[in-house]
């Protein structure tokens, strides 16, 4: 048996993944069990969660890899500096104590968080590999162009290369400064979004907006060349020198300061917001077609936090030169803990790969599960009233039941999804059809930004009927955004008072509204047996109760939370919001029968997390 752990660490999302001859059986992000949203520190629980699913100590394993090199990014940190000195300096302050306590001493910080049980050798994979090898190895693919666009690694922020077989090969890359990534970023900061996790909430408003700022954004900001390759024009930015994103130089070609975190969002943010997710969209499409011609492949592999970007990979898909994609759920750092143990496995040890059609990722469920026992053991300490169901079917119907009835159910079930989205293991289910159900969920449950859409997940066979998809297509990770179809939609020319601004969400656009945003376009979660068996039983009886064959799917946490894990983090979530039903696994509860439910204060429950 070869057991190889993967690592990612020190920078956002830390997570751990365990490949045991050459098969994922664990891997999860440090943040679901620390409850810190985006942990970055060393991943000791996540650690230990793989390796006891495996029943391995640290000593049992064969091979430790880590995500990235820290001396290569060590050097880029300080020849940015040196370059910017003396103006760097306050950066390369706020980042050196880290450096020298930890990042520097990464083997020995890592056998350390082993308990110097662990004394092989531990293999440092450059960034985008761990990225490469993460979108590649568990692709259906045997033979693929591979795409990764970041922020930034070491120096690279972009690469591509092909993968073979057994092999990945990056060929091409483009450096720091140069980074789509980064410049998202930085028009996420301008936005008033937190870096490095308000990226998504800037692709969903970019729909409210019109991308006025476009052209400017073109003519000072990126140079972009028909290859896709680009250069940034670095006196608008301070990311090198500096401790935020933007200057005033920046500020004054957008009309003023950024917005303050939590300030109103204006026609600028929504207009802003459109105008960068479209020049993103350009380059991704560009590249696409160049790796395309480059590598003469139809198949594409993506990852790096910009593959997250799933507006611009459905247009990437419907547009782009290549007949199929295949993108790793976690796109983001989390992925490259993955990345480095397959890395090891097939391009280091030369094992053999069968591509199979199907991909290696198991829907992504990798993280723990929790059995009956363990659920009802927890729920009568509590003194929690629920029921149990004796199967599946009974229980699927009672919830499809209780989803048409307009009630929201958060819904726990099998191993927690790795990754940043909600696939229907740790997720709030809602009836899409439901006018009232976007707001709802909104402001009364999650007690999030009312602007942000929701996502509906679909049983994969009607994904057409209702999407742009092409018969068959699927899309199991939420990694593709895509119109709804013209004959779903219902025409606003009838509706009085055509709304604007962030009004606009409230407007009925198609049969199914919760789900369907400002442009008529809808994140689609394809949902199909074999990687979702939970979550196809209730959907199906959901279609054959309502003829409805999709829900809403968020996931199962509230602003600033992490994404619930054990029953007890799913529990303390229900009880504190207005969720009205909770299941996990055969139990279900409902909310007006728990003698506790009035003594839970949201306030106090929110308060504990940090908005994100
Ligand atoms: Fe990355």
């Amino acid at each position: 048996m070869t057991a190889i752990l993967g690592i990612s660490a020190f920078y956002h999302d830390s997570a751990a993944a365990l490949l045991v001859d050459g098969e994922v059986v664990a891997a999860a992000q440090e943040e679901r069990f620390t409850r810190k949203k985006h942990d970055y520190e060393f991943p000791t629980q996540a650690i230990e969660y793989c390796l006891g699913h495996a029943g391995l100590t640290p000593a049992d394993l064969d091979y430790v890899g880590f995500y990235d090199k820290p001396l290569l990014k060590f050097e880029r940190l300080l020849e940015t500096y040196l370059a910017y000195a003396p103006v760097g300096f306050r950066s390369f302050l706020k980042a050196m104590p880290l450096w020298l306590k930890q990042k520097l001493h990464l083997p020995k910080e890592i056998r350390k968080g082993l308990k110097n049980q662990y004394s092989r050798r531990v293999v440092f994979t450059e960034h985008h590999e761990s990225h490469a090898a993460s979108a590649f190895y568990p692709s259906p693919f045997d033979e693929a162009a591979i795409l990764t666009i970041d922020g930034v690694g070491e120096w690279t922020t972009i690469s591509y290369g092909v993968g073979r077989g057994n092999k990945v090969e990056l060929t091409h890359e483009l450096r720091f400064p140069h980074s789509l990534g980064l410049l998202y970023s930085a028009f996420t900061y301008f936005c008033g979004f937190r870096v490095n996790s308000g990226e998504y909430k800037l692709m969903g408003l970019a729909p409210y907006g019109e991308p006025r700022y476009a052209d400017l954004i073109r003519e000072h900001l990126i140079d972009v060349k028909e290859d896709g390759s680009f250069r940034l024009d670095m006196s608008y930015f301070n990311y090198c020198q500096g401790l935020t994103m933007t200057n005033n130089k920046f500020h004054r070609l957008f009309g003023g300061p950024p917005r303050t975190m939590e300030g109103p969002l204006t026609e600028r943010e929504m207009d802003v917001a459109a105008s960068v997710q479209k020049v993103t969209e350009e380059v991704m499409l560009k590249m696409a077609a160049h790796v395309r011609e480059e590598t003469g492949l139809n198949q594409l592999c993506l990852a790096g936090g910009v593959a997250l970007n799933c507006v611009g990979n459905g247009r990437v898909l419907r547009e782009g030169p290549f007949d199929e994609i295949w993108i790793q759920p976690a796109a983001g750092d989390a992925g490259g803990a993955l990345g480095v143990t397959s890395f090891i496995w097939h391009q280091l040890l030369d094992n053999p790969r069968t591509a199979t059609g199907v991909d290696n990722q198991n829907g992504s469920l990798l993280g723990p599960a929790f059995t009956d026992q363990q659920i009802q053991e927890f729920l009568d300490q509590q003194g929690a009233v629920y029921e149990t169901h004796s199967d599946w079917d009974a229980l699927d119907q009672r919830v499809a039941q209780l989803l048409s009835e307009e009630k929201v159910v958060g819904w726990m079930q099998d191993r927690m999804e790795f990754g940043p989205r909600a696939l229907g293991a740790r997720s709030i289910l809602g009836d899409a059809r439901s006018r009232k159900m976007q707001s709802v969920m909104n402001l009364k449950i999650k007690f999030r930004e009312s602007f942000r859409p929701f996502a509906p997940a679909v049983l994969e066979e009607s994904a057409s009927e209702f999407f742009e998809m092409e018969d068959g297509q699927a899309s199991p990770y939420m990694l593709l955004v895509a119109p709804v179809r013209n004959e779903k939609r219902v025409d606003r020319d009838t509706q009085e008072n055509a709304s604007t601004g962030l009004d606009k969400l409230k407007e009925i656009r198609s049969e199914v509204p919760a789900i369907t945003h400002v442009d008529y376009s809808a994140r689609v979660q394809t949902v199909d047996p074999q990687r979702a068996p939970r979550f196809h039983g209730v959907l199906t009886k959901f279609y054959k109760l309502t003829g409805c064959p999709m829900v809403i799917n968020t996931s199962f946490n509230v602003r600033g939370e992490p994404i619930v894990c054990t029953p007890e983090d799913a529990y303390r979530c229900f009880m504190a919001t207005n969720m009205d039903v909770l299941v996990m696994e055969h139990c279900v509860l409902l909310k007006d029968q728990q003698p506790n439910a009035q003594e839970h204060q949201i306030d106090s429950y929110l308060s504990q997390f940090n908005l994100d």
